[in-house]
């Protein structure tokens, strides 16, 4: 703790006295807002505790991703909507349970094709080695940094510490994750509400360089956008008729589209130059490029011609994301069992 002594002989006792206050209030502000900086979250948490937490976590996620390449954007996926409803506390994975009052997050309308199921598969190799120990809040974290890794993406240093809900929040689900269809103003609101600035907004939507999109998420774009009957004008012509070919204007809701036509299983920057061309599949990641006047262009142009400057910015993001909120000390608890509260 930073002492301050009166000795100084360039200000009066006064002014010295004024300054010991003034500090006193900085460190206090400071202090109170320490509930939101979670200075508790530290990529040692585990050091003593269960110091082969990472490994674990990488063992389990390399066997299961050899069958479903899918599963890094589906894991990261689940880590954003936990972190974006009353913080990253795990509460998305919480199954419905009447007996305790628990709803599923997971019934709200971004849901779509959210699945968490490899969660419990970690989370059954963490319990067999250190029982009670890594939350999982903390597993999501954990396995989205390295399956990002695993995908051809950065590394970075997780903060881990977190600890798990005893309740969910589906009002909060439905009105904190931003949709497809929301525009360009509400979704950067969605993200200014959780702290997260226009560069993170950017570099997170870059998440949208693997994985998969239901029709229902962009048909809107393909077929009668702005109720003229006509396509989105910011939708590559050429990337219209593949798209309508897999998703058909009456019929095919959950027919899947890959969110980066170019390297869907990759991770890469690839995201930033489809948008430059107008190839973003859903309208909130066009709009980061195609909105006039929006400071999100320059970003894209920046995350476009850098790869370095995309992933060091993304993993800057990531922990911003994963320092929403969580529960430390002891706030909440350690899951058992992710599903469901202990
Ligand atoms: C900026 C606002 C965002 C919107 C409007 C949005 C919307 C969507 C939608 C509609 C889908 C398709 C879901 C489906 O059809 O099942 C999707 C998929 C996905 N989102 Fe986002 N998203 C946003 C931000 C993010 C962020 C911040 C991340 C992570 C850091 C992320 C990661 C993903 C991934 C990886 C997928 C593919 C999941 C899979 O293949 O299963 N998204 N997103
Ligand atoms: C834990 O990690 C150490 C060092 O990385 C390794 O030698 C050991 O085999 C690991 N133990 C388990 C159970 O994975
Ligand atoms: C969970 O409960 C809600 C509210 O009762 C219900 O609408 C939903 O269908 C249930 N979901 C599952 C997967 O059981
Ligand atoms: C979320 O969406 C997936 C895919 O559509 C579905 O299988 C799952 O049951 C949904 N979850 C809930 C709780 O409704
Ligand atoms: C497009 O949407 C508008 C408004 O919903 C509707 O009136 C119109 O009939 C639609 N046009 C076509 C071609 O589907
Ligand atoms: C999309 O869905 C429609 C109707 O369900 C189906 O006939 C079509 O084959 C699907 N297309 C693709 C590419 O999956």
């Amino acid at each position: 703790m930073h002492t301050l002594t009166c000795t100084t002989k360039i200000i009066s006792k006064s002014t010295c006295k004024q300054k010991m206050s003034q500090f006193s209030v900085v460190l206090l502000i400071g202090l109170m807002m320490c509930g939101a900086c979670s200075a508790q979250l530290s990529p040692t948490f585990y050091a003593t505790s269960c110091p082969n937490v990472s490994s674990i976590v990488l063992g389990v996620v390399q066997q299961a991703r050899q069958s479903d390449a899918r599963l890094g954007a589906k894991i990261i996926r689940a880590h954003f909507h936990d972190c974006f409803v009353d913080g990253c506390d795990g509460s998305v994975l919480l199954d419905n349970d009447t007996a305790n009052g628990i709803v599923t997050e997971r019934t709200a309308l971004p849901n779509l094709s959210l699945d968490v199921s490899a969660v419990a598969d970690i989370k059954t190799a963490l319990e067999s080695v250190c029982p009670g120990v890594v939350s999982c809040a903390d597993i999501l974290a954990l396995a989205s940094q390295i399956l990002v890794a695993l995908d051809g993406g950065p590394t970075w240093q997780v903060p881990l510490g977190r600890r798990d809900s005893r309740t969910a929040n589906l009002a909060g689900a439905n009105a904190n994750i931003p949709l497809a269809s929301n525009g360009f103003t509400e979704v950067q609101r969605k993200f200014t509400v959780q702290g997260l600035d226009s560069t993170d907004l950017v570099a997170l939507s870059g998440a949208h360089t693997f994985g998969k999109a239901q029709c229902v998420t962009f048909r809107n774009r393909l077929y009668n956008f702005s109720g003229d009957g006509n396509p989105d004008p910011t939708l590559d012509p050429t990337l219209l008729q593949s798209l309508r070919q897999s998703c058909p204007q009456n019929t095919g809701d959950s027919n899947l589209s890959d969110l980066d036509p170019t390297t869907p299983n990759g991770f890469d920057n690839n995201y930033f130059t489809n948008l430059q061309n107008n190839r973003g599949l859903l309208q909130s990641d066009q709009e980061l490029f195609s909105t006039t006047g929006a400071d999100t262009v320059a970003i894209v142009n920046r995350f476009a011609g850098s790869q370095t400057q995309f992933f060091d910015t993304f993993g800057d993001s990531m922990i911003k994301m994963g320092n929403i909120s969580p529960l430390t000390g002891t706030n909440g608890e350690i899951r058992t069992t992710c599903n469901r509260i202990n």
